[in-house]
């Protein structure tokens, strides 16, 4: 097919953050290696916010200090204000993203400011990324829905994906916090957000809460979206979204796009293998379905997971407690 699709992995962040107990760093520092070496090229790999707010990115520090750099990946990083940022800078990111959200309840619970005060926030975030050439993305979040108020206009959804543009983001993640759109919902708001923004600075974030990921993927390729978020193994959720699952798992759109004719340069396989990996290391199953129909069809071995236990140096698989150490269920 004549058009490229980036795709923004965001499992070591968005499907992290919610995990309760804390993993170790060499777990983190794993997975997003093993994604890199996966053929994934647009990594966000930690976020930098209140400890107290989101304990298991306390050690993002050190996450992105153990990680290998280079060889084409670009790094990214959650920053909600001036001290994430330098906190970012410190770390060497390559790229950060800051966050607003198109509902003022959802942006208190998440961020506990109201939505003014957020771009007030995000101001010295974005003249520091400036100052050292970092590139700035924007998150809006509830723009199909919010878990606090419910609907949320498309008017709020647009206006607020412009601000995020005029502030200095070079592109707005539009995001399905709870995962309640369908693809009637992305072509409709789609249709009013290209009426007043380019569709290259339009990028989509779904949660498949109801299964609707891929369909919306889909939706959005139509509308003529070329950049999406996703996370391996399904992995995510976020703390202030009471019932938000997981992200769009990453082996089912490369699937979606391979089966397209989009080259994504990721192998399936590796892929797959890392979303396992960390899947059993967290005593979850296998959170994608391409990576149960491998193991099904024994194209892929579940001891090939079993290489972290090698990287930890205590031989303590995450430092969970023992009976979270499951095994990968298919
Ligand atoms: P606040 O309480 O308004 O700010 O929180 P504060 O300045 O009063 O600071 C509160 C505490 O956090 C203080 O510590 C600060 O030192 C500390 P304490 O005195 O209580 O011990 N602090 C920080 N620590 C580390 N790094 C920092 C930082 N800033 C302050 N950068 C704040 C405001 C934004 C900090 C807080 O609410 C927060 O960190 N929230 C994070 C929320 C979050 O990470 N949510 C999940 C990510 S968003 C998401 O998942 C949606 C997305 O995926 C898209 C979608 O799906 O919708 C992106
Ligand atoms: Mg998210």
């Amino acid at each position: 097919m004549g058009f490229e699709v980036k795709i923004v992995e965001v499992g070591p962040r968005d499907g992290l953050q919610n995990e309760r107990h804390p993993l170790p760093v060499a777990l983190k520092t794993r997975l997003v290696d093993d994604l890199a070496a996966s053929g994934l090229r647009e990594i966000e790999a930690v976020s930098f916010v209140s400890e107290r707010a989101v304990p298991q990115m306390a050690s993002s520090a050190e996450v992105m200090a153990g990680i290998e750099r280079g060889a084409g990946v670009r790094h990214r990083a959650l920053v909600p204000n001036a001290r994430g940022m330098a906190a970012a800078l410190e770390a060497k990111v390559d790229e950060i993203a800051v966050f607003a959200s198109a509902s003022q309840t959802f942006s208190h619970h998440n961020i506990n400011c109201d939505i003014d005060e957020s771009f007030a926030r995000f101001a010295p975030v974005i003249e520091m990324a400036r100052a050292s050439g970092i590139p700035v993305r924007g998150y809006l979040s509830c723009a199909f829905g919010c878990p606090y108020e419910g609907a949320v206009s498309d008017d709020m959804v647009v206006a607020t994906t412009a601000r995020l543009l005029e502030a200095g983001c070079y592109e707005v993640a539009v995001s399905d916090t709870i995962g309640i759109g369908g693809a009637g919902d992305v072509r409709r708001l789609l249709a009013s957000l290209l009426a007043d923004v380019e569709r290259e600075k339009i990028a989509l974030h779904f949660h498949d809460t109801r299964g609707q990921a891929l369909a919306n993927v889909l939706a959005g390729l139509d509308a003529g979206i070329r950049c999406f978020d996703s996370s391996v193994g399904g992995l995510g959720g976020c703390p202030y979204a009471p019932g938000a699952t997981g992200n769009l798992a990453t082996e089912e759109l490369v699937y979606l796009l391979e089966s397209l004719g989009v080259a994504t340069g990721v192998d399936l396989t590796l892929l797959a293998t890392a979303g396992l990996r960390i899947s059993s290391a967290l005593g979850k199953p296998a959170g994608s379905r391409i990576a149960q129909a491998l193991l099904a069809s024994g194209a892929l071995d579940a001891n090939a997971i079993r290489g972290v236990e090698a990287s930890s140096p205590s031989g303590n698989t995450v430092g969970l407690p023992e009976k979270q150490k499951t095994g990968v269920q298919s």
